[in-house]
């Protein structure tokens, strides 16, 4: 066990002494955890690679899935990665800081645990002020994977990181929640054509304001084939309850998702229900939780991963998830929501 210490800020008012410290841990070779926008990270120095070994040690995270390098300015890219083509100049440009993480062809100085042994390398420069000024004072590359054990969903709160996390790194620093709520786009720059491998708070439609086309991994399309982005293969953000999604007609899901609730009573489960504001009060039994409007995705996305946690403070077996229209942010949404669903999908 270690002697975590925990740093807390509150961010509209930068506490600089607080971050001081915490940034003197991760320039030593420590583990701090702190909030971005998308989710809270756990980083590290990204030039030591015993450093980042203890980021995968504290997380319980496979060795071959590898992490993203979040720096403070666009100019600290350049000792990372080879070359920068001018569409990934135009989208860093556009999109930095903020929610996108861009997958180029990396430079000698990337540890090999950081790539889990890939010629490329992910970049992001998050857009919150605490990751921000935090990464800039240690003054070297972070990498940081979201702060959970490897498994459970994201955290966006700094009690989600505490929960997971105390005991084994050396500080967190706790500052409100995170604002996306999902993690970024992880867009590969690599090919001839850009490449969501990851979709999140950036969105295709975005990209496509800046780039002439974007396609989607086939592996997020639930095609049969060997995943580009390695972190694709892992189970993720698993609750201890089985979830299903129940997708199909606006009128039709809470008609299916009543009768499922039935079914699983009369089994003598607790059920659980993910829904929307809209449709909240079409659930009389089990414990019903909305994730916000269903027109509002920003606010769904912040709150999925919260909901997942609080399931999991419960005695629900089963849940029961509405589905949202995979467009915009929606399609990070599903994606997140079908992964926790280990996939099982209802169809009405
Ligand atoms: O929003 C985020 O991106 C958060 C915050 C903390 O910045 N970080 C995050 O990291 O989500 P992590 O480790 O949980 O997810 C990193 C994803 C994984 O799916 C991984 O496989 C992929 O990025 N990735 C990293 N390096 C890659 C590479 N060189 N090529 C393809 N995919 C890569
Ligand atoms: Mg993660």
């Amino acid at each position: 066990m270690k002697d975590t210490i925990i740093i807390e800020i509150d961010h509209e008012d930068l506490l600089m002494e607080e971050l001081k410290k915490a940034a003197q841990i991760l320039k030593e070779g420590g583990t701090v955890a702190f909030p971005t926008e998308t989710v809270y990270g756990l980083g590290a120095n990204a030039l030591s690679e015993k450093a980042i070994k203890k980021i995968f040690q504290a997380k319980g995270r496979p060795s071959d899935n590898p992490l993203i390098v979040h720096i403070a300015k666009m100019e600290d890219i350049k000792p990372l990665v080879r070359e920068i083509p001018l569409e990934a100049a135009a989208v860093m440009e556009a999109f930095w800081p903020g929610p996108l993480t861009v997958v180029l062809e990396k430079t000698g100085i990337i540890p090999e645990g950081i790539t889990g042994g890939l010629s490329t390398v992910a970049i992001r420069m998050p857009a919150h002020p605490i990751a921000a000024k935090l990464i800039a004072l240690a003054g070297v590359p972070v990498a940081a994977p979201s702060a959970n054990i490897s498994g459970r969903p994201s955290p966006t709160t700094g009690a989600h990181v505490v929960e997971d996390l105390k005991g084994k790194v050396d500080a967190i620093v706790i500052g409100g929640s995170c604002e996306v709520g999902v993690e970024s786009t992880v867009l590969d720059m690599t090919g001839k054509t850009p490449m969501i491998l990851r979709p999140g708070g950036v969105t295709r439609e975005m990209l496509l304001k800046v780039l002439h086309s974007v396609e989607i991994d086939a592996a997020l399309k639930g095609e049969d084939v060997v995943p580009k982005s390695p972190g694709m293969k892992y189970t993720h953000y698993a609750p201890k309850a089985q979830v299903y999604i129940v997708k199909g007609e606006e009128e039709k899901v809470p008609v299916k998702i009543r009768e499922l609730v039935e079914q699983y009573r009369r089994q003598k489960k607790e059920v659980g229900i993910i829904c929307f504001d809209e449709t909240y009060n079409h659930y009389d039994q089990g414990m019903v939780k909305s994730m916000g409007s269903r027109t509002d995705f920003k606010s769904v996305a912040a709150n999925l991963f919260k909901i997942l946690r609080e399931f999991d403070e419960t005695k629900v077996e089963i849940i029961l998830a509405e589905a949202v229209e995979e467009v915009e942010l929606g399609q990070a949404i599903m994606n997140r929501l079908t992964k926790a669903a280990g996939y099982r999908i209802i169809h009405v």
